[in-house]
Parts: structure tokens; sequence; C-alpha cells
């Protein structure tokens, strides 16, 4: 039961205020999709993996036409204008162009993500072919969490910490389910963050794996040097 990834990899990086996409920003010896890529490629059970990139990414087209050229069932989609079109997108190709049937697994991992550890891909694996619900990374919020009143700048109240995780990714889910929540929440107009928002409309509880804070959306500057250190740190 070989599963598919889908690699939302179309942003521009607004918040991280470089040159170029952050995916495509150098880091520890090559950039940070490569990185985000690595964990996937090779593992015995990952069928192939699809990339959404804009429209003429040329950064893309690069990495493409030399150290990816020889890499097999990679496969690169259109992005969209939000992170959840790209995903569709991604899912359509699969679904349309390679007829990968609707039962078959499929994880969604950011491509700025590129700390993702074998360990908790293996443990998302795990859970994932046991739920049909589908199956995210997380880790439990550590902070206390306050509630702003409506003017934004006063607390209303302290929210019960107790429960609450943070999301990340990979999100696992079965190929026609996750398609056809997020082509409804689409239609619907529900503000889509992540894969498990949109099967949570659609009536479904994903399970809450347990994951490594390490596994850090790369979103500011300051998210490069973390990377770094965890990335040299996992290299021994
Ligand atoms: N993404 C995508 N298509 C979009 C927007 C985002 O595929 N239209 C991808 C990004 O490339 C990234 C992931 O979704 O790998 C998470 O999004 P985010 O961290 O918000 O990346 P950006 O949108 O690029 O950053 P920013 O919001 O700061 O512009
Ligand atoms: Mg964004």
């Amino acid at each position: 039961n070989k599963i598919w990834v889908v690699i939302p990899a179309a942003g521009v990086g607004v918040r991280m205020q470089a040159d170029r996409p952050k995916q495509y920003l150098p880091l520890v010896e090559k950039t940070v999709i490569e990185h985000t890529l690595e964990c996937f490629v090779g593992h015995p059970a990952v069928a192939g993996i699809v990339v959404a990139v804009s429209d003429g990414d040329p950064f893309w087209a690069e990495l493409m036409a030399t150290t990816l050229a020889t890499q097999r069932n990679l496969y690169t989609a259109p992005g969209g204008r939000e992170r959840a079109d790209s995903v569709l997108n991604a899912l359509t190709y699969l679904t349309d162009t390679l007829h990968i049937p609707p039962e078959t697994g499929v994880l969604v991992h950011d491509a700025a993500r590129p700390c993702l550890s074998r360990q908790d891909l293996n443990k998302l694996l795990a859970a994932g072919y046991m739920e049909a619900a589908g199956a995210i990374l997380a880790v439990p919020v550590r902070d206390t969490m306050k509630r702003a009143q409506a003017d934004g700048a006063h607390i209303s109240h302290t929210e019960e910490r107790n429960g609450l995780w943070h999301a990340l990714t990979p999100q696992m889910a079965t190929l026609g389910v996750l398609q056809a929540a997020l082509a409804d929440a689409w239609q619907k107009g529900l503000a889509v963050t992540d894969e498990a928002s949109a099967l949570e409309y659609a009536g479904l509880h994903p399970i809450l794996v347990e994951g490594d804070a390490r596994n850090i959306k790369i979103t500011r500057p300051a998210d490069l040097a973390l990377a770094t250190f965890f990335l040299r740190d996992v290299a021994g």
C-alpha cells in the first residue's frame, strides 16, 4: 500500500522578505525544498511525489534540470492562488493525469518544512494506515493561550490550553476523500488552512499524531538559522 506525496511549493514567501521564494533559499549545502524532498525520496512506502509550483517558476525548472533530473516518480503540477488551491491542483494531477485510484493514501507536506524526520514520517504513516478519517502530525501547545478582546489589544480571558495542538505537516488522508473535501470547502468559500480543516468540514475527525517540534515551517528570516541548527544536529 504505497502512498503518494503532495508538496505545495507555489508560495511567494512574503514574510521571508528574500530575493526568491523561501523554498529555494540555500540551507545546509542545498536548497530548502531539496531537504524537504529528501525525507520522501527512496522511502519504501512512497510511490511518487507531486510538487505544485507557480507557473514558469525558474528556480524549480533549474532544480529539475540539475540535481533532481534523475529523480524518478517526481512530477510537477500547477500551483494555485492559495495553498489549498495548490494542493487541490496536485490531487487533480494524481487522479486525472496519473490515474491514481481514489482509495490511495496521500500525504501533504509543506515545501517550507525541511526538518521532517524519518521517524516522524513513519509514525504518521503507521497511524494513517489505521485511520480512515486521516492523520496529522501535531505538537501540544506549551504557552498559556490568551483570547484577545474585540479591540485586539486587551486580554478577554485565558483559553484552556489542555487539549490544544499546533497542526504541522505531513497530513495524511485518502486521495478521493481529501479531494472531495477540499473541493467542497472551496465551493462553500470556507477557510482551509490545512488538509485537516477540509476533512473537519466534511464531518471527519483526523487523528493527532504527536510529532517533533523541530519540524518547523520556515516563515521568517530567523527560522533559517533554527532549521540550520536542527539539520546539522540530526546529521550528527
Ligand atoms: N503554498 C502553495 N501555494 C500557495 C501558497 C502557499 O503551494 N498559493 C505553499 C508554500 O510554498 C509553502 C506552504 O504552502 O510551502 C505553506 O505556506 P506559507 O508558509 O504561507 O508559504 P508562503 O505563502 O510562501 O509564505 P507567505 O505566506 O509568507 O507569503
Ligand atoms: Mg502563505
